[in-house]
């Protein structure tokens, strides 16, 4: 039996009989016992809001010319919502809503895997590697960032990113080395800022080369050896990928040399599926459409869409695989927070050329308006303005002479943050396509959840309102949901890692 929560009638009726088949089953739920072999994915969509899928579909429906009504296929599987306020703030940020997710423990923004008086606790990804799975973070930021760090690393915080590279490859880390794949960007954390022009490490080491001479990871840094991986048939675990030297390129501003986060988890779940095939425990799997996040701070709808439509293709892919897979597993999708304010306030869908009309994000274009080297030349700077911005970058061509001006002016303001400049330039897009925003920042509403199993056993338990995650939950609760299907203990992970060093 497959599929549960695709949303034909049929099966939801089906379903409920089991359901009430279940329930009344004097001898109990036997069936929903935790000895079994399975998998957990783990998919986060940082700073995915409600917002942001309902303009995904839309999109989608309008430029697929698919039929209204038209929802995406992630759709199908929303199961609830969680509330996402960490220890020290409303709004969260995604070291504090990561330590929530991974460790179960509200804690202060920034804090990566400790609690808020900075004590070490340990995470699913180390009690689940003690347990016997192997354990992979797949992400588009740097791999040190703070969503696939707190599943196995400690810092009190995010920003020590050199520190976290080092305890991800399992130097200065109590329990060894926790993952057994990591892929996504940061190449920068690894390497040292006295050998190599990209480095930012001060130590003078260089972590690429020390894995790759003492021969404890395989390594791929380029699209040529990730192509020589053979969709993850041809790999060499532990496998360490770095892509960039920091966060990937946006989806819509990417082209094929950095590879895309779908063929980078077909990758890493041939890999680790193949890894635990003659053992009795699968793997353990965390996904992030991480950049989706910096769309909801630059105000950008162009790229928030690619980025979330990118995320959502990801989840139908891992979904038709786990569909397939003789494994049992579970999957399961959060945002950590949302991320912009974003609502939608067109009426009608021809509002939305310029989001299907643009070629690149705010952000590639501000880089653009930058590094111009014609601007002394008043005209030459203006006409650069019209064409290569507006026109094939922004794909808007009714702009007008105050709007040119205001952003031949952006890069003389200096403004604090980054966010502000790129808010000037996404405003063109966004005033056109009634798209509003009400922060550069997060925000502390609500965000969904969406699950699926392939099998009765995970279906139920991920659906349980008390140690599920069905209806609306605390953030937290996810640990919970992980804890009532397997037999780790969280506390004894804390234990064994109390030494761990905490800053650089
Ligand atoms: C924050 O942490 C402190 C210390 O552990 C605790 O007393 C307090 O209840 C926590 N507050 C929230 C909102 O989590
Ligand atoms: C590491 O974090 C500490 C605060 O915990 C901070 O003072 C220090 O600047 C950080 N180092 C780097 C390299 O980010
Ligand atoms: C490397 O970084 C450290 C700390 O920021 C700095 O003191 C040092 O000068 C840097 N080295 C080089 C070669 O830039
Ligand atoms: C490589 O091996 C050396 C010598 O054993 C050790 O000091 C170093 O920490 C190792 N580096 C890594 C990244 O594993
Ligand atoms: C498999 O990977 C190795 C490097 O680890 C490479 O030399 C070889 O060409 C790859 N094989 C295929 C079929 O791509
Ligand atoms: C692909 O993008 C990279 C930057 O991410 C750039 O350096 C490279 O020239 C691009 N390649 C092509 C074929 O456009
Ligand atoms: C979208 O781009 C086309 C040219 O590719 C242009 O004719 C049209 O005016 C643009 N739409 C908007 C709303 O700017
Ligand atoms: C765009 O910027 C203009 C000028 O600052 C402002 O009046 C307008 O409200 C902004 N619109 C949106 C949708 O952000
Ligand atoms: C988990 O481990 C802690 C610390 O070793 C222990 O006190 C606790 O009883 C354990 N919990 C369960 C449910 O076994
Ligand atoms: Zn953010």
């Amino acid at each position: 039996m497959q599929n549960f929560f695709s949303a034909t009638l049929s099966k939801i009726t089906l379903l409920a009989i089991v359901f009430q088949l279940l329930i009344n089953n004097a001898a109990g739920a036997p069936v929903v016992g935790k000895e079994k072999k399975q998998n957990i994915i783990f998919m986060v969509s940082d700073g995915m809001g409600v917002a942001n899928v309902g303009l995904a579909r839309q999109y989608n429906e309008i430029v697929n010319k698919v039929e209204f009504p038209a929802t995406l296929f992630i759709e199908d599987y929303l199961i609830g919502t969680i509330r996402t306020r960490s220890n020290n703030s409303l709004i969260t940020d995604s070291a504090a809503a990561g330590t929530a997710l991974a460790n179960g423990f509200k804690t202060y923004n920034n804090a990566i895997g400790v609690d808020s008086d900075g004590k070490p606790i340990g995470s699913i990804g180390e009690a689940l590697k003690l347990a016997g799975y192997k354990v992979g973070l797949v992400v588009t930021t740097s791999i040190c960032d703070a969503t696939p760090a707190v599943f196995a690393a400690h810092a009190k915080s995010r920003f020590n990113q050199s520190l976290i590279a080092e305890q991800l490859l399992g130097l200065n880390h109590p329990l060894g080395r926790i993952p057994d794949v990591l892929i996504g960007g940061g190449r920068e954390y690894f390497q040292s800022n006295s050998t190599n022009p990209k480095g930012v490490r001060s130590d003078g080491r260089d972590l690429i080369e020390e894995v790759t001479s003492n021969k404890t990871w395989s390594y791929s840094g380029d699209r040529q050896s990730f192509d020589a991986l053979d969709k993850g048939k041809n790999i060499s675990l532990p496998f360490l990928g770095l892509y960039t030297e920091g966060n990937y390129p946006y989806f819509i501003d990417r082209n094929s040399s950095i590879p895309s986060l779908a063929e980078q988890v077909e990758v890493a779940i041939t890999a680790l599926e193949e890894a635990t095939k003659d053992s009795d425990q699968g793997f353990f799997l965390m996904i992030e459409g991480s950049r989706i996040d910096h769309t909801g701070h630059a105000n950008d709808a162009p790229a928030m869409v690619k980025e979330t439509l990118e995320y959502v293709d990801v989840y139908k892919n891992v979904v038709n695989w786990a569909e397939n897979s003789d494994v049992d597993t579970v999957i399961v999708s959060v945002s950590d927070h949302e991320t912009g304010g974003v609502t939608l306030n067109a009426k009608k869908p021809s509002s939305y050329k310029p989001i299907i009309n643009a070629t690149h994000s705010g952000e590639y274009l501000l880089d653009q308006i930058i590094n111009f080297d014609g601007k002394n030349d008043d005209e030459k700077f203006k006409q650069f303005i019209k064409t290569e911005i507006f026109e094939d970058g922004l794909g808007i061509y009714d702009y007008t002479e105050d709007e040119v001006s205001r952003i031949k002016n952006i890069e003389l303001k200096k403004t604090d943050k980054i966010s502000v400049s790129l808010a000037q330039i996404t405003n063109l897009t966004n005033s056109r396509a009634k798209i509003g925003y009400a922060s550069l920042d997060h925000t502390s509403v609500d965000v969904n959840v969406y699950a699926y199993a392939n099998n009765f056993r995970l279906a139920y338990k991920v659906r349980d309102p008390e140690t599920g995650l069905a209806g609306a939950h605390e953030n937290v609760d996810y640990v919970t949901f992980i804890e009532s299907i397997t037999d780790i203990n969280l506390s004894e992970v804390t234990e064994k890692i109390q030494d761990i060093q905490l800053i650089e």
